[in-house]
């Protein structure tokens, strides 16, 4: 069962019929292949688009467009790729065009120009059944509203992608049952969506999303109506699954702390166009203008910044103690840099010792975000 490993490789997309079975599973990829790539994918909504590209093409920004001809730019040159096993977020306040995008990527909306890859083959060239077995077996969505059938149990839910495919009553029980106890719930596969709380309706639209074995998911805003602390289970319990199944994950969300959380690189997104796209630790230590510094005011820079982006040369110093990895982050260090002022080395993968880390540089970056942080709330207090 791939929850507990990618055994389903891209090689080797198979229906859940068996070897025999001769349906469409999608373009058959080889390692080396990205399993998404966007090139340039722009949406703009209205009815006078032959304009609005012209004007586009042109220079014209999104505010000219929209007064010229009255069409909306909801996405604008998105480019990006994401590779197996990365979970790539997409972040950005209300209206920047995050579900445009994520919906583009599956055709669910078309984009007005632009290309979209999977597996190196581009979507656009898909006919409406190739499209549909795309989505059925190699792409799942999971939506904020769960979206699941209320007259259906849990299980009929989860295994509902299986039977779409025409598996087998026993084969996609087998399966979901499977999947649901991967999602913690086991004992649930019975009962129907509204006996089950918001949070866990949410691991069931995950099941569901699960249940294809897909390469490729996407999350819309999945955990936005969720209470803090289910929320929180929810991103650890995605973060376990996508260290054991290593899919390719674009996760769409507002909440930049699930981003920096979630995001192996993150893309902030405003009014359509990205302005950053980075590692959560680039974003942090180097916003790219006031919209992403805004953002990254609050953040919690112990847990992102790594030791190796504040160490300092060695220069003749004799650092103490255990040496530190130079991807460890600065929470993992600050206990030990409380209790003993002496430097710590810092060694690299080869175990080679490269820098040293001390308290003054630590106490210098946590001040910076301190004052920062002291500056925006004076701010605040002189608005009327
Ligand atoms: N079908 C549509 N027709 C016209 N305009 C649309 C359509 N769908 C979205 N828009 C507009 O496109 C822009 C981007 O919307 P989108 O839903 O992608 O934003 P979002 O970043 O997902 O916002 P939220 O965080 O609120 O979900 C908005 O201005 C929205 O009004
Ligand atoms: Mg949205």
């Amino acid at each position: 069962m791939w929850p507990d490993g990618p055994q389903s490789t891209a090689s080797s997309p198979r229906c859940v019929k068996g070897a025999s079975c001769s349906h469409y599973i999608g373009p058959v990829a080889t390692a080396e292949q990205t399993p998404l790539e966007c090139h340039e994918v722009t949406k703009v909504f209205g009815v006078n688009l032959a304009t609005a590209r012209a004007l586009l093409a042109n220079g014209c920004d999104r505010q000219q467009v929209l007064d010229e001809t009255g069409c909306l730019v909801a996405v604008q040159g998105a480019t990006f790729s994401v590779q197996r096993g990365e979970t790539f977020v997409v972040m950005g306040l209300s209206g920047s065009g995050k579900s445009t995008l994520i919906r583009c990527l599956s055709r669910l909306i078309e984009p007005t120009s632009g290309t979209v890859k999977i597996d190196g083959a581009p979507i656009s060239e898909l006919d409406d059944q190739e499209l549909r077995e795309l989505r059925r077996k190699r792409l799942s969505m999971v939506f904020q509203h769960f979206g699941l059938f209320p007259h259906r149990k849990v299980i009929d839910n989860v295994a509902f992608g299986l039977e779409i495919q025409g598996a087998s009553k026993a084969d996609r029980y087998e399966r979901a049952l499977e999947v649901l106890s991967v999602v913690g719930l086991g004992g649930w596969a019975d009962h129907f969506p509204q006996q089950l709380s918001g949070g866990m309706q949410q691991r069931v639209g995950l099941a569901r999303a699960l249940c294809v074995e897909p390469e490729i998911l996407f999350f819309d805003e999945p955990f936005s109506a969720l209470d803090p602390l289910i929320r929180r289970d929810m991103q650890d319990e995605l973060l376990s699954l996508q260290a054991r199944m290593q899919r390719t994950l674009v996760f769409i969300t507002h909440d930049f702390h699930e981003a920096l959380k979630l995001g192996d690189r993150i893309a902030i997104m405003k009014d359509g166009e990205f302005v950053q796209v980075g590692t959560p630790e680039q974003i942090v230590s180097a916003p790219a203008d006031d919209y992403v510094r805004e953002f990254t005011e609050d953040a919690p820079k112990t847990k992102v910044i790594t030791v190796g982006s504040v160490m300092r040369p060695l220069d003749g110093a004799a650092p103490s103690g255990e040496p530190v990895g130079v991807d460890a982050v600065l929470e993992d260090v600050l206990a030990r840099l409380l209790a003993d002022p002496a430097a710590l080395g810092v060694v690299d993968d080869r175990g080679d010792v490269v820098g040293v880390v001390d308290r003054e540089r630590v106490a210098d970056l946590l001040g910076e975000s301190s004052r920062a942080g002291a500056a925006r709330a004076d701010r605040a207090a002189e608005q009327p």
